[in-house]
């Protein structure tokens, strides 16, 4: 018997569906039992095979190791412990809110967030910001990847001219809105699918004026000194200087 062609597509879209929950319901049971072995050393742990035990990433992070990336999404940093929302891929290790961090006060020796907390709620912010200096232990460094909001002004006003705009236009307010599509594809309004997603957008004095409100010091603009970051790289036909960098530290 065939089977009518929107009959298929709906099972297509319900397969999909389902896989994706079954994903992200493995990512968070294995997340679980990642943080119960890190935080809680159970005496089952002993009982795992080493090779699952590595395979798995259940050995805690030695203190001096314990470098976090908070929504490292598709790209986390290799020598960082992995945190995001959602179980991209299976180099997340931590399923978890960035302002509900599963580890103790003063446990981590660094934390990263790169494009995140363009994402974060604005009332949430603050509370996100100390929740991060209550996990750095003192000294440890809180390091910030964001959207210029000054780069990306000035770029939006070079770009849209009196005799109307050019097509780099529609790459800077992709990047303002954060619709998470690569900027050579935004070409035009009608490119710009989907929600967006940025909750805010941060200049260097705002970003460094809130860290020092949340309590940390040495709080200086580094941006361009991180060779790694493909934010910058991947923006610079469209905005000079797309991302801005700030170091803080937990005094
Ligand atoms: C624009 S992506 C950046 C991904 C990666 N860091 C990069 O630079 O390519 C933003 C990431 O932050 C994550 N994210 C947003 N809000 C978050 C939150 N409250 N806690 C943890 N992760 C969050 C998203 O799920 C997403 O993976």
């Amino acid at each position: 018997m065939r089977i009518p062609r929107p009959l298929r597509r709906a099972l297509r879209t319900r397969k999909r569906k389902l896989e994706r929950r079954a994903r992200i319901w493995r990512g968070e049971a294995i997340s679980r039992v990642r943080v119960a072995a890190w935080m809680k050393h159970p005496w089952w742990l002993r009982l795992v095979p080493a090779s699952t035990r590595e395979r798995m990433r259940l050995e805690a992070p030695r203190p001096g190791d314990r470098r976090v990336e908070i929504g490292a999404g598709f790209s986390g940093r290799p020598g960082y412990v992995h945190v995001d929302l959602l179980p991209f891929t299976d180099d997340i290790d931590i399923v978890a809110s960035g302002d509900d961090l599963p580890v103790p006060a003063q446990w981590a020796d660094e934390i990263l967030a790169v494009h995140m907390i363009e994402h974060v709620p604005p009332p949430q912010l603050m509370t996100t910001l100390q929740h991060w200096y209550s996990r750095l232990r003192p000294g440890a460094a809180l390091v910030l990847h964001t959207p210029n909001g000054a780069a990306l002004g000035a770029a939006m006003a070079t770009a849209g001219t009196e005799t109307g705009e050019d097509e780099r236009y529609w790459a800077v307010m992709s990047a303002v809105y954060g619709y998470g599509h690569h900027p050579a594809d935004m070409t035009s309004a009608a490119a710009l699918k989907g929600a967006p997603d940025h909750k805010l957008v941060f200049t260097s004095p705002l970003l460094r004026q809130l860290l020092a409100d949340a309590g940390f010091v040495d709080v200086e603009d580094v941006s361009g000194q991180d060779a790694f970051c493909h934010h910058t790289r991947d923006w610079s036909p469209y905005v000079d200087g797309l991302c801005l960098e700030v170091r803080a530290r937990r005094p």
